[in-house]
């Protein structure tokens, strides 16, 4: 049931579409444009950065509030971060597939930028390492190839590996089952991530994917 709980809490989160309101700002489906894609990369390809920096800001916002709201809520419970990660799930899957715009929304690497950063508060001060990793594994494959989708997932598939090392280490300080139940909750995250970027997959293996800082749209 705690986990009913904080899946809805994240999903009611993840419904604020910042890509699709700023481009609505702008008289922009965001959706229609560019790769389709309601998310940061888009909305910095098609509106430019200032929207880019606003639709990343809030959809790591939302990530962070429904966290806060789970860690307060359940501040006696033995398994918060597993808890604070199915509100993160929530928050995902609200971003992902919003009910109100016909399910079509993100692809939830913004959000999961917003995880990172929350779960890097429990083993302090070590566990901030996640931060400087995770980014170094996303900027690297973006300088090196121009491509965001190969900076994220590979940001994704990280983080997943990095909760694992965290937990084997003892840095949540919960029982081993929860913290299976942790890297399965995150590894269908990561596959999902990996879904949503079938596109972007199909146009990486034909090499006709955008390129950061290239004006050419799908
Ligand atoms: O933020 C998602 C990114 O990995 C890909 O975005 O718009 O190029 O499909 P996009």
């Amino acid at each position: 049931m705690e986990r009913l709980i904080c899946l809805a809490i994240g999903y009611v989160c993840g419904l604020l579409q910042t890509g699709y309101i700023v481009g609505a700002m702008s008289h922009v489906d965001i959706r229609k444009k560019g790769s389709g894609n309601a998310g940061t990369t888009n909305a910095l390809r098609v509106l430019g950065w200032k929207a880019g920096i606003l639709t990343f800001a809030g959809d790591v916002i939302k990530c962070v509030v429904a966290f806060l709201i789970v860690f307060f809520l359940f501040r006696g419970s033995a398994c918060r971060p597993l808890l604070t990660l199915y509100a993160g799930a929530g928050v995902t899957l609200g971003h992902n597939f919003p009910f109100y715009l016909n399910f079509k929304g993100g692809k939830g690497i913004a959000v999961m930028a917003g995880l990172v950063a929350v779960n890097s508060f429990w083993h302090l001060p070590a566990s901030l390492l996640l931060i400087p990793i995770t980014l170094a594994c996303f900027l690297i494959p973006v300088v090196m190839t121009r491509y965001i989708s190969v900076g994220s997932l590979a940001a994704y598939t990280v983080f997943l590996i990095e909760m694992i090392i965290i937990g084997q280490m003892g840095w949540f300080d919960m029982d081993a089952a929860h913290c299976y139940e942790l890297y399965a909750v995150l590894g269908l995250l990561t596959l999902l991530a990996w879904y949503r970027h079938k596109a972007n997959l199909k146009r990486l293996a034909a090499g006709t994917e955008n390129k950061f800082g290239s004006k050419k749209k799908e």
